[in-house]
């Protein structure tokens, strides 16, 4: 039977606060227990440096990323010419290509390196010394440098075409990818049929550069793809393959990736 009137006898009340204090107690030791056990998971489970990268694609980051001014970009690319050359293409074929690459994969790059979320030794140090509005004015800079052939220029792109084998090789991955093993094809996320924010054109990049982040992705000492989509596809990757993906790309022949295969003669 339920007491009447709301009046609790003083034995059932000095019962009942009891309880509640003792109630209290446990919730406030649970608490403490979750948040001592919620410190211990995420220092085991998620250590910071599994965070890919610190840059979040919102209106303000792509804002940012385009708010660079050239000619301002162009004086700051002096202390960047000697590795990445005085056009945008590099002299050694481990140094990317930033000619023409979009702004917003340049940005992030370059915010990676200053976060140490993408570790090298040259680009640790350079991007730190730059201001954010100096990281947008290279930016700027870069992205708008034309990738047409200069005789006068000393790059290295392109380089030699890769053989035929190589080339079908490269080349279904990057048109079709390989749905049984689970991988998209290349041009899915790189061009040039579809983009995604912060993948970068591989269309004029340098073979050993390409083949470099492609291992360093698979062994994942190159952590910094939001969501994994570069250190689970690289792992899914033969050896083969990978140096095969290098040498059509830095031969240029991703530019056109259904042309060459018709020159190659590779469209069975
Ligand atoms: C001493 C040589 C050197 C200098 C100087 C240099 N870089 Fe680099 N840069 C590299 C190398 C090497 C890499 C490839 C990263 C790695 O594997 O270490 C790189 C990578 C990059 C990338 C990433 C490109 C990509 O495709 O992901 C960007 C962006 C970049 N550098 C911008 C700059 C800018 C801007 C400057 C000048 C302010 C500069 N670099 C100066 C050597 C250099
Ligand atoms: C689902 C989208 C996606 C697919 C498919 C994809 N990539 Fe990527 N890739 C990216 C993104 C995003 C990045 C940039 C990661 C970052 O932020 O550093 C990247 C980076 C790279 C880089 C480093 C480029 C640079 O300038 O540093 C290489 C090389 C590369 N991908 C090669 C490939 C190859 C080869 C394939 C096909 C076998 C492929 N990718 C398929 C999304 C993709």
């Amino acid at each position: 039977m339920r007491e009447k009137g709301g009046i609790v006898p003083l034995s059932k009340m000095k019962y009942a606060s009891r309880a509640t204090l003792s109630a209290a107690r446990i919730f406030v030791l649970t608490l403490a227990a979750i948040a001592v056990t919620a410190l211990f998971v995420q220092a085991g489970d998620k250590p910071p440096d599994q965070i890919p990268s610190y840059v979040e694609w919102t209106p303000g980051t792509i804002a940012e990323a385009s708010s660079g001014d050239a000619f301002r970009g162009l004086l700051l690319a002096r202390h960047c010419a000697h590795c990445h050359g005085d056009e945008g293409f590099a002299q050694k074929a481990n140094t990317p290509n930033l000619a023409s690459m979009d702004r917003l994969a340049i940005w992030k790059q370059l915010q990676d390196f200053r976060s140490g979320k993408r570790v090298s030794r040259p680009m640790n140090a350079i991007a730190r010394q730059l201001s954010s509005k100096d990281v947008a004015d290279v930016v700027a800079y870069y992205s708008k440098l034309p990738i047409f052939y200069d005789p006068e220029d000393n790059r290295v792109f392109p380089q030699a075409a890769p053989d035929p084998t190589q080339k079908t090789m490269a080349w279904r991955l990057i048109t079709f990818g390989d749905g049984e093993r689970g991988i998209p094809p290349c041009q899915a996320c790189h061009g040039p049929e579809a983009y995604r924010p912060g993948a970068p054109s591989l269309m004029t990049q340098n073979a050993d550069y390409v083949l470099d982040q492609l291992e360093a992705f698979a062994a994942r000492t190159r952590a910094n793809d939001i969501n994994e989509p570069m250190r689970t596809i690289s792992s899914l990757l033969t050896d083969d393959e990978r140096h095969a993906l290098a040498a059509y790309y830095g031969a240029g022949l991703g530019m056109q990736p259904g042309a060459s295969a018709r020159v190659g003669g590779s469209s069975e």
